[in-house]
C-alpha cells in the first residue's frame, strides 16, 4: 500500500465487531474501506465459545442491552446466510439449537427461579423445568441437577468459521485487509483524519473507526478522555471433541453457575465442544493456566459427568473487552472522525450482526440509529447527565 493511502473509513481492528462492520460499510456504499490489523480473523472471537444468549447472559438492570442482543439474535440466521453467499461459500456453523441453564444445589435454584420469573416479567421465552425435566431433554446431565431452564431461542455459531467468511467476505467486497499495527492516531485541527502503521505508513480517512477491543483506548494519540478505559477480562475455554459412537452427546447449549462461576457447554454439529470460560481481571495475559483448565473441568463435570471420557483438543485464553458498564460503545465519539465500536465484553459474538448494521448506517448517514442511541460513548464524558446523576 502507498505511504499517504486515502480511503473513505479506516477501520482500527479486524476482530469480528471490525470486520462485519468493514464488510457491512462498504456493502452499503461507504466508499474505500481499510482494516488495519497484523492479523485479521483473530482477537477475542477467535477463542470464544460462540453461544448467542441474549437471555441467558442477562443480568439484572441490563434491558436496553437485551433489546440490542435480541435484534442481533433475530438478524443472525440473514447475516450467517448472507456471509456465506458473499465469501464464496463459507459455513458459519450457525444453529438453532436452544439453551438449557441448569442448577446443581438449591441456592443455584433459587437464584435461577428469581431468573425464570425476571424473564417472565420482561416476556421472554423461558420455560421452568423440573431436574427429571432438564435430564430428559439433556440425559449427559448429572443425576443431581435440581431444576433449570430451558430457553429455546439462545443458539449458537462457530466463531472461527465466522471470521473465515468475514475475512473472505470483506476481500470479496473489496475492503482491503492491510496486515500490520496501527501505532498512532493522526489527529489534526481537532479531529481524526487516519493513523500511522507499524511499517511507517500512513492512512488518512475521512471517518476512523476504533475496533481495537481492550487496546482501544490505548492507541497513541487519542486524546485523553475520548474513551473510557476497556478493562481486558481473560476468558479459558477447553475445545474438545465428541466421538462419533458417543453422539449426541449433547443436543443443546447446557451452562450453570457452579458456586458463581460461568460454566457452559457449547456443542457443534461437527463433534467440537467448546468448554467455558473463566472470568480474570489481571490485565493483558493469555496464559492458560493449569488452576484455569482445573476449574473449568472439574466445574463441567460437576454438571455433565461423561466430559471426562472425551478427548481434550485445546486450552486457549481470550480477552473480553470490558466497558464501565459492560455495555458496547457505538457510534461517534467527542474526537470529530472518530467512531468507536468496542468495549462489547460477553456479547461480541452475538452482537456482531446488529453492530454491522448499527455502524455501517452511521457511516453512510452520519445518524445515529435509534437502536444505538443509549450506547454512545456520550455517555461516558464527565459532563453527561447520566454519569452525573448515577455519580
Ligand atoms: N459469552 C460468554 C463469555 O463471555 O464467557
Amino acid at each position: 500500500m502507498p505511504s499517504g493511502a486515502r480511503a473513505d473509513v479506516l477501520v482500527i481492528g479486524g476482530g469480528i465487531i471490525g470486520l462485519a462492520v468493514a464488510w457491512r460499510a462498504a456493502q452499503r456504499g461507504a466508499g474505500t474501506v481499510i482494516v488495519v490489523d497484523p492479523s485479521p480473523g483473530g482477537g477475542a472471537a477467535a477463542v470464544a465459545a460462540g453461544m448467542l444468549a441474549p437471555v441467558t447472559e442477562l443480568q439484572y438492570g441490563e434491558e436496553p442491552l437485551l433489546r440490542l442482543g435480541t435484534a442481533s439474535n433475530e438478524r443472525y440466521a440473514a447475516f450467517a446466510a448472507e456471509l456465506t453467499e458473499a465469501s464464496g461459500g463459507a459455513e458459519t456453523g450457525y444453529r438453532r439449537c436452544g439453551t438449557v441453564a441448569v442448577a446443581l444445589d438449591s441456592d443455584d435454584r433459587e437464584e435461577l427461579r428469581e431468573l425464570h420469573a425476571f424473564h417472565q416479567r420482561l416476556g421472554l421465552d423461558s420455560t421452568w423445568l423440573s431436574g427429571r425435566e432438564a435430564r430428559k431433554l439433556e440425559p449427559m446431565l448429572a443425576p443431581g441437577v435440581r431444576g433449570g431452564l430451558h430457553v429455546a431461542d439462545d443458539h449458537q455459531v462457530d466463531p472461527r468459521r465466522l471470521l473465515t467468511a468475514l475475512v473472505a467476505a470483506c476481500e470479496r467486497t473489496d475492503v482491503l485487509l492491510h496486515r500490520t499495527e496501527a501505532v498512532e492516531l493522526l489527529v489534526e485541527d481537532g479531529r481524526a483524519v487516519g493513523a500511522r502503521l507499524r511499517t511507517g505508513e500512513t492512512v488518512r480517512a475521512d471517518q476512523v473507526v476504533l475496533a481495537a477491543g481492550p487496546h482501544s483506548h490505548r492507541l497513541p494519540g487519542l486524546p485523553e478522555g475520548v474513551l473510557p478505559a476497556i478493562r481486558p477480562v481473560k476468558g479459558q475455554v477447553l475445545r474438545l471433541r465428541i466421538p462419533d459412537a458417543y453422539r449426541p452427546f449433547l443436543s443443546r447449549n447446557v451452562r450453570a453457575v457452579v458456586r458463581g462461576r460461568h460454566i457452559y457447554l457449547v456443542p457443534r454439529e461437527n463433534g467440537e465442544m467448546v468448554v467455558g470460560a473463566t472470568t480474570e481481571e489481571q490485565g493483558y495475559d493469555t496464559t492458560v493456566t493449569a488452576g484455569g483448565v482445573y476449574e473449568l473441568l472439574r466445574d463441567a463435570h460437576e454438571l455433565v459427568p461423561g466430559i471426562t471420557e472425551l478427548p481434550l483438543l485445546e486450552t486457549s485464553a481470550g480477552l473480553r473487552p470490558g466497558s464501565p458498564d459492560n455495555a458496547p460503545l457505538l457510534g461517534p465519539t467527542s474526537l470529530p472522525g472518530l467512531v468507536a465500536t468496542t468495549g462489547h465484553y460477553r456479547n461480541g459474538v452475538l452482537l456482531t450482526p446488529v453492530t454491522a448494521d448499527l455502524l455501517a448506517d452511521y457511516l453512510t448517514t452520519g445518524e445515529v440509529p435509534e437502536l444505538a442511541r443509549p450506547f454512545t460513548p456520550a455517555r461516558f464524558a464527565q459532563d453527561h447527565p447520566v454519569t452525573k446523576a448515577s455519580a
